[in-house]
């Protein structure tokens, strides 16, 4: 089988070697994968939002089956044109990434089939929003509408910083036209809980749950990145919240998908925060969470491209799928500086006992040598027994890991270890 991957960062590099695991698999190409990637597949040098081209290579190469990975090319109709071009894929048509890509529908969505979360407003006019904000108890969060690299989000401590935020988005343009309609809403407290799940359609199947870790610095300090870690399972998520939470958000969801006629197939993300008043949804990504993906795929012990495909199908109901009883731990090496500014192009070396732990996120090849090309570079991932023998061997990795101006979080699972002992 040759299969066709979009998507080159850590969380693509981790379904690559998923993926590898089946025998059948003889090729897979990555569009535009890295310098990491490259080991594991082959990477053609096609952006992952170029879907003329993408479209155009897949059928040039008879690729048997497609996996979608990234939020931007889901939201712009990737999977609409392979699909229409007799290529079976996996990830959500347009209309069912809407969930992910228009914040307004996501929320619309949930109050109309109640499911929960927080109280909210949208707004597409400014003057309207402040004056909102004028009685609006504090603090409270300011919501992009659409894509905005996960940044769109601002968490308002003060009026001020609401009403700024609201400028910036919706007359200065920070985020284009992801910030010209905005969401206001309640902000929660409580521990956040990320539940990646596979559905076509009917039939929800949660992966083991994860916890991140957003803020570039030790103690949830610093500004929020991409992700600086993960650990799954999370502690916080008991068989008795998972019930719950498949009772009154994951059916609801993929029920009110279908009833909207925008069935969702593919892995739908659910941002959860187990509040005082039971679990709400912070946010749906229509996609595999990085690095979330980092700790949840190395623990499933079914063959991927067979889960994959039985989404696809509409056999998921049928499809065994089934993940370890151990803990996972992913440590994120990144730039120095990142979010913000950092210096790449510095060598990486990678040592052989940590490769089968690695997922590349930022790296290219020159003569054959790596070379660091993004804010997050490599992640490390251990599988162990208990989260506290997982924590202890990731951080063994990346001491295998070397480049200069190399940065990681040091307390990546403390959260999680300090639930474990209050329980
Ligand atoms: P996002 O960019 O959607 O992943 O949101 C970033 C982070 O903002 C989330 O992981 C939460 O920690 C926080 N957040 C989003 N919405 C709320 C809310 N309503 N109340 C409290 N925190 C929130
Ligand atoms: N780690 C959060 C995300 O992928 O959006």
């Amino acid at each position: 089988m040759k299969l066709l991957v979009v998507g080159g960062g850590g969380r693509e590099h981790a379904i690559i070697k998923k993926l590898k695991e089946n025998p059948e698999v003889e090729k897979i190409f990555a569009l535009p994968g890295n310098g990491g990637i490259a080991a594991d597949a082959e990477c053609v040098p096609i952006g992952a939002k170029d879907i003329p081209a993408i479209v155009a290579f897949a059928v040039e190469q008879q690729v048997d089956y497609a996996v979608v990975a990234p939020d931007d090319p889901l939201v712009l109709g990737a999977v609409d044109a392979l699909n229409e071009k007799g290529v079976p894929c996996f990830g959500p048509t347009a209309a069912a990434a809407q969930i992910e890509g228009s914040k307004v529908f996501a929320k619309d969505l949930m109050k109309k089939y109640g499911i929960p979360t927080a109280a909210y407003e949208s707004f597409d006019d400014a003057a309207a929003a402040l004056r909102y904000l004028d009685t609006a108890e504090m603090p409270i969060v300011v919501k992009a509408d659409g894509l905005a690299l996960g940044k769109g989000v601002i968490i308002a401590q003060t009026r001020e910083e609401a009403r700024q935020a609201v400028i910036s988005m919706m007359e200065e343009g920070m985020f284009g036209q992801s910030g010209s309609r905005v969401v206001i809403e309640e902000f929660l407290t409580g521990p956040e809980v990320s539940v990646l799940s596979f559905t076509d359609g009917e039939t929800v199947v949660p992966m083991v749950s994860s916890m991140d870790h957003k803020r570039a610095r030790d103690n949830d300090q610093g500004l929020n990145t991409g992700g600086m870690g993960t650990v799954a399972p999370n502690p916080y998520y008991t068989e008795a919240i998972a019930a719950q939470c498949m009772e009154e958000i994951f059916l609801p969801t993929i029920r009110a998908m279908k009833a909207e006629g925008r069935p969702f197939r593919g892995c739908l993300y659910f941002g959860l925060m187990l509040t005082p008043k039971g679990p709400k949804v912070i946010e749906y990504n229509c996609r595999f969470g990085d690095p979330e993906t980092q700790v949840v795929l190395p623990l499933l012990e079914s063959d991927l491209l067979t889960v994959m495909r039985s989404t696809t199908e509409g056999t998921l109901a049928q499809t065994e799928v089934k993940f370890s009883d151990k803990s996972a731990c992913c440590v994120i090496l990144a730039s120095e500086g990142y979010p913000q500014k950092y210096q790449s192009g510095f060598e990486m070396t990678i040592a052989p006992e940590a490769l089968p732990h690695a997922f590349v996120a930022g790296a290219k090849l020159a003569d054959g040598k790596l070379l660091t090309s993004g804010g997050r570079v490599i992640g490390l991932t251990a599988v162990e027994d208990t989260l506290p023998q997982a924590i202890d061997r990731a951080y063994t990795l990346t001491g295998m890991v070397h480049f200069e101006n190399a940065y990681c979080r040091r307390d990546i699972g403390a959260r999680a270890m300090k639930a474990f002992k209050e329980a």
